[in-house]
């Protein structure tokens, strides 16, 4: 395969920064490559750094984009709208990111003449199957390359390429990490056991809940049409407001989620995340909605969400479905305005208090106080209704067993006879 240019998505560490190498001596075919990273900033970090190292490294140019608000607005609010949880426990941290650097790969890769873009993702996670269905879709004319899946270096071997090329080795650690504002992924190491309880060096917010403060912190958040919009009666951002909580709910040990995982290529998986601000936005947000939908929108959205969820998880954000779904949870949504109120407290996020201006909530109707204005005769009646399938089968079944019983008795006569 003979490329010009290669476009890689570049995050500053060990595996990319070898692949910046790695590219024009694979593919360069005598007339060399080039190769130009993109490093999208999406609240990790370390992003100018990470450019800094590609232009030592020999990138022919190296692209930064800060793209923290596009992605707040443009996924994480659909997140929230949609309770998005994998498995009901994945915040769907870097599932979410993937689609918007899929995105921006193609546009700077058309910008910049590449014919090529290259991921580091290796050939047993997710996080291929996501860029490449996506780039597959938005830029069927580029070429995908997957250095990392195809070149099978082992850790030792790696890391002696990198020295070999003067590639700076950082210190080692010991988990593979992929962070954005939404949450950080841990995996490797000994969280590879699944019987072995996550050390706390693998948390860089989340506190140990039994090391959190003795004292409950309270948090007040406002949200218009399900999307988040004041702290404590402070109007904010929501990527200031996401920062904000993955402080504050963190330090109270909120937002650690360990659990086994399926992922797409068939893989059963152990994966520990931090996420305190999805989680505790997820929980508030689930909560208004429950006060504001009526019984047949209450469930059915969990169903719906569930899916939305599966699509982002298995790589299809750029599947038609999930902009339908997404039409029905913005729809659901209009009227998740409200306030709610939790408690932070050793590794929970509990929900005590909920308002809203679309609340269903009756308290008139619901109160046990004397002068309820429910009028408790016309239970009589709709129960008798409600229950008549539930009494016509009853019967139908006892019907018959009582004729299986008589139909069965002389037999039963005539042998014990
Ligand atoms: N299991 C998660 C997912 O598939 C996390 C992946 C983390 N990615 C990584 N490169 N470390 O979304």
């Amino acid at each position: 395969m003979a490329l010009k240019k290669v476009l890689l998505l570049y995050s500053g560490g060990l595996d990319t920064s070898c692949l910046l190498k790695w590219i024009p001596e694979r593919y360069g075919d005598g007339d060399g490559v080039e190769v130009a990273t993109l490093t999208l900033d999406l609240g990790q970090g370390g992003v100018e750094e990470a450019k800094e190292k590609a232009l030592k490294l020999g990138a022919v140019e190296a692209f930064v984009v800060d793209a923290r608000q596009e992605f707040a607005e443009r996924f994480l609010t659909k997140a929230i709208q949609a309770n998005g949880l994998y498995q009901g426990g994945y915040p769907l941290s870097t599932a979410l990111a993937r689609p918007l650097m899929a995105e921006y790969a193609v546009e700077y890769a058309r910008r910049c003449g590449a014919d090529a873009i290259a991921h580091g993702c290796t050939g047993k996670g997710n996080d291929q199957v996501r860029f490449e269905v996506s780039i597959g879709a938005l830029a069927p004319e580029l070429t995908v390359l997957a250095p990392v899946r195809e070149w099978n270096l082992n850790r030792e071997e790696e890391l002696r390429y990198a020295q070999e090329r003067g590639i700076p080795v950082g210190p080692r650690s010991k988990y593979s990490i992929d962070e954005n504002l939404w949450g950080r992924s841990i995996e490797c190491g000994e969280l590879e056991d699944p019987w072995r309880e996550p050390p706390k060096d693998a948390f860089a917010y989340a506190v140990p809940p039994e090391e959190a403060p003795d004292a409950p912190d309270y948090v007040e958040i406002a949200f218009e049409r399900g999307v988040p919009v004041a702290l404590d009666g402070r109007e904010m951002g929501l990527v200031e407001l996401i920062e904000a909580l993955n402080a504050r709910a963190g330090r109270h040990g909120v937002g650690i989620v360990d659990m086994m995982e399926d992922r797409v290529v068939g893989l059963k998986t152990r994966e520990v995340y931090e996420c305190p601000a999805a989680v505790t936005l997820i929980t508030a947000h689930r909560e208004l909605e429950r006060l504001c939908g009526t019984i047949h929108e209450n469930e059915l959205k969990p169903l719906i969400d569930q899916k939305w969820a599966e699509l982002v998880y298995k790589g299809l954000w750029h599947e038609p479905l999930r902009e339908a779904l997404d039409a029905f949870i913005a729809r659901v949504n209009q009227k998740v305005t409200g306030t709610v109120r939790l408690k932070l407290y050793k590794g929970q996020a509990r929900v005590v208090g909920r308002t809203s201006p679309h609340a269903l909530y009756a308290p008139e109707l619901a109160t046990y106080e004397a002068g309820s204005a429910f009028e408790q005769q016309n239970a009589v009646g709709f129960v008798q209704l409600w229950g008549l399938p539930t009494r016509l089968a009853w019967r139908r079944r006892h019907a018959h067993t009582a004729q299986e019983a008589q139909e069965a008795q002389p037999q039963t006569q005539t042998q014990t006879e």
